[in-house]
Order: structure tokens, then C-alpha cells, then sequence
């Protein structure tokens, strides 16, 4: 049997997903149209309707490629019902796939640079967070990822912005995280941001191990004290053995991404997922969507497609889905609830 069902009534969470990427083409012509937003057509022909846009996901050939169809994708988002539509429609779609808690990243960077104020995207997100806690009983936490293409300088200063408005004090922001560009930006470069974070008492993670080697890993786990690593895939595809039991031994969470390493070419084929040697390593893990409006699929069609591989038993998604809430960073009560 194909578990699609199980794995359909599963309860899950979710760690790893940018509201950005969950910007479905038609939401983003629709809001292009709204805000007059002219997208970048006379250059690039995939821009020509949301159909052909789709087509042209299907073939992103690495992350930087992926990146420049993001951050596009995301300049129709202007005002904060722009915003809480976003959101919502993903706590919507998450919870129609039983997502019983989401920790979201979104990237206030990306937005300031265009004018957008991060009181207004948090206004819209606390609303459809809010919103969606009412309709379908899902909890969410918001972590502000930094971009790493960008200077420390910004990123120290959109990090001081956001603690000196309240939002980590107040719970609106569970964690920090950096994502972005990441073979010429090594975690070392961040080490005062991070410091900063610890300092200030709140939960660290960063993306590390997408395309970046394995040291990257190690460096983020030694150097910045993250407590959770954001994909980390290739800790386990070149990884050493001292690395990989590094991460089962301190219980670090890795949230990975079978869909989007596919997409992105740091894997062949979901054939190449390291499942078996993570679950044989005793790793913490977590299985999730990061970009589903452009990878294919939400976290539903990523467990089914590492089931179709791989041929679980229900006693194996049961190790995973608990690992997962486990690794969470919501409340020992709410966890509870989840497990
Ligand atoms: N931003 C959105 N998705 C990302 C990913 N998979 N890696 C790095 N930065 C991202
Ligand atoms: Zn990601």
C-alpha cells in the first residue's frame, strides 16, 4: 500500500518554509496587477503569464537561479494585505494537509530595501496567524531570517530593529535564522550576529549544508552555537562520520527539504535523499517544503514523494513525526499536545 492516506491524516509540523515561496504564481500576477508592479517580462519570457512561470520552476539549475525568481516573485508584496493574504493562504493550504504547528521564515530585508516597513509585515502576519489559530486551530511561530548576500552591517541592524521594536520581547519573533546565498558566505562571516542572538537569550539557526560543503555545518553547529540547521542535507551526503554524530548526538533538528534539494540540484533524484542514513544515524530530523510554491509541491507531496522512494513503514514516520515535535520551539505544553 502507498501510506498516501496515513500520511495525508498524519498530524504534522513544519520548520522549514518561506512565506515568500509559498507565493503561487497566480497570487503573484494578481497582486502585480493590483499594486502596478511591472515584472521584468522583456527580458525574461517566463514572466509572460503563471503558466509559463510555473514551467520555467521546473527548471531552476541551482540556488542563485532559484533566488532571482524569488526575490522577484516577492516585489508585488506591497502592503499589508498583500502580506496576510500570503500567509494565509499557507496556514490555509498547511492545515488542509493536517499541519498542526508551522515555525515560518520570512525576510524582512528583502522588503525593507523596497520601502516596505517591518511593523507592516508583522501587523499582517500576527493578523493571519491569528486568524488561522481561530479557523483551523494551527499554532505558528514567525523566525526572521537574514540574507546573507547582504552586508553583517544590515543584518546587525534589521536584527537591533527588530529587538528594539519589541517583537522578541513581546513573542511576535520565536528565533533568528540567515538563509539567501550560501557557498560565498561561510557561517564564520556571521559570528556577531549570532553572538548578538545568544546574548540576547533567543533560539539560533541558519541555512548551512544546501550547497555549501559539510564544514559549513561544523561551523555553524561550533562557531555560531545555532541549535538547529536549516537543510544541512550534505553533512549527510559528504559528511564525515565525527559530523554525523555530532548532530545525533546533541539532537540538533535538521530541516531538509527532498522537494527543493531535487529542484535546486543538490540532489539527482529523491533516490539520493539521505533518509536511510539519517534514521540509521539517530538524527533529528524534520521533512518540509522551504519554497512549495516553487519546488512542487507543500509538506504532504514531500513525505509522499520520500515514501514512493524509500517504502517507510508507519513505525518510521511515526520516529520522524516524533523527532519533529521534539525539535520544535514551541511551548513543552503545546508539544505535548502534538505528540
Ligand atoms: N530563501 C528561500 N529559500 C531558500 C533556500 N532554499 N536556501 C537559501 N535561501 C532561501
Ligand atoms: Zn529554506
Amino acid at each position: 500500500t502507498s501510506l498516501h492516506t496515513f500520511l495525508a491524516a498524519l498530524p504534522k509540523v513544519e520548520h522549514h518554509m518561506h512565506l515568500e515561496g509559498s507565493l503561487e504564481p497566480e497570487l503573484l500576477f494578481k497582486l502585480a496587477a493590483k499594486n502596478g508592479i511591472t515584472l521584468p517580462v522583456s527580458t525574461d519570457p517566463a514572466f509572460a503569464s503563471a503558466e509559463s512561470l510555473r514551467k520555467r520552476y521546473e527548471n531552476f539549475q541551482n540556488l542563485d537561479d532559484f533566488l532571482s525568481y524569488y526575490y522577484i516573485g516577492m516585489s508585488v508584496l506591497i502592503d499589508e494585505t498583500d502580506f496576510e493574504a500570503l500567509a494565509y493562504a499557507y496556514f490555509t493550504k498547511a492545515s488542509s494537509q493536517n499541519v498542526r504547528h508551522a515555525e515560518v521564515f520570512f525576510d524582512p530585508q528583502a522588503h525593507s530595501r523596497r520601502g516596505v516597513e517591518l511593523s507592516t509585515i508583522i501587523k499582517a502576519f500576527r493578523r493571519a496567524q491569528e486568524k488561522a489559530a481561530h479557523d483551523f486551530g494551527i499554532t505558528t511561530q514567525l523566525i526572521m531570517c537574514l540574507l546573507r548576500h547582504l552586508p553583517l552591517s544590515e543584518a546587525m541592524e534589521t536584527f537591533s530593529q527588530a529587538r528594539n521594536e519589541g517583537y522578541y520581547d513581546d513573542g511576535t519573533l520565536a528565533a533568528v535564522g540567515m538563509d539567501s546565498s550560501e557557498s560565498p558566505f561561510p557561517p564564520f562571516m556571521w559570528k556577531e550576529l549570532y553572538d548578538a542572538a545568544k546574548e540576547f537569550g533567543i533560539r539560533r539557526t541558519i541555512h548551512a549544508g544546501e550547497e555549501g560543503p559539510p564544514l559549513y555545518v561544523a561551523q555553524a553547529l561550533e562557531l555560531l552555537g545555532v541549535e538547529r540547521i536549516d537543510h544541512g542535507v550534505r553533512a549527510l551526503t559528504e559528511g564525515d562520520d565525527a559530523l554525523v554524530a555530532r548532530l545525533a548526538s546533541s539532537k540538533t533538528l535538521l530541516t531538509l527539504c527532498p522537494l527543493s534539494n531535487v529542484r535546486l540540484n543538490c540532489i539527482n533524484s529523491i533516490s539520493s535523499f539521505p533518509l536511510r542514513r539519517l534514521m540509521d544515524a539517530g538524527i533529528r530530523f524534520s521533512i518540509n517544503s522551504d519554497d512549495p510554491a516553487y519546488f512542487g509541491g507543500y509538506i504532504l507531496e514531500n513525505y509522499c514523494a520520500l515514501q514512493d522512494e524509500f517504502n517507510l513503514d508507519i513505525g518510521d514516520w511515526e520516529t520522524i513525526t516524533r523527532g519533529a515535535v521534539l525539535g520544535s520551539w514551541c511551548s513543552e505544553e503545546r508539544k505535548a499536545q502534538l505528540l
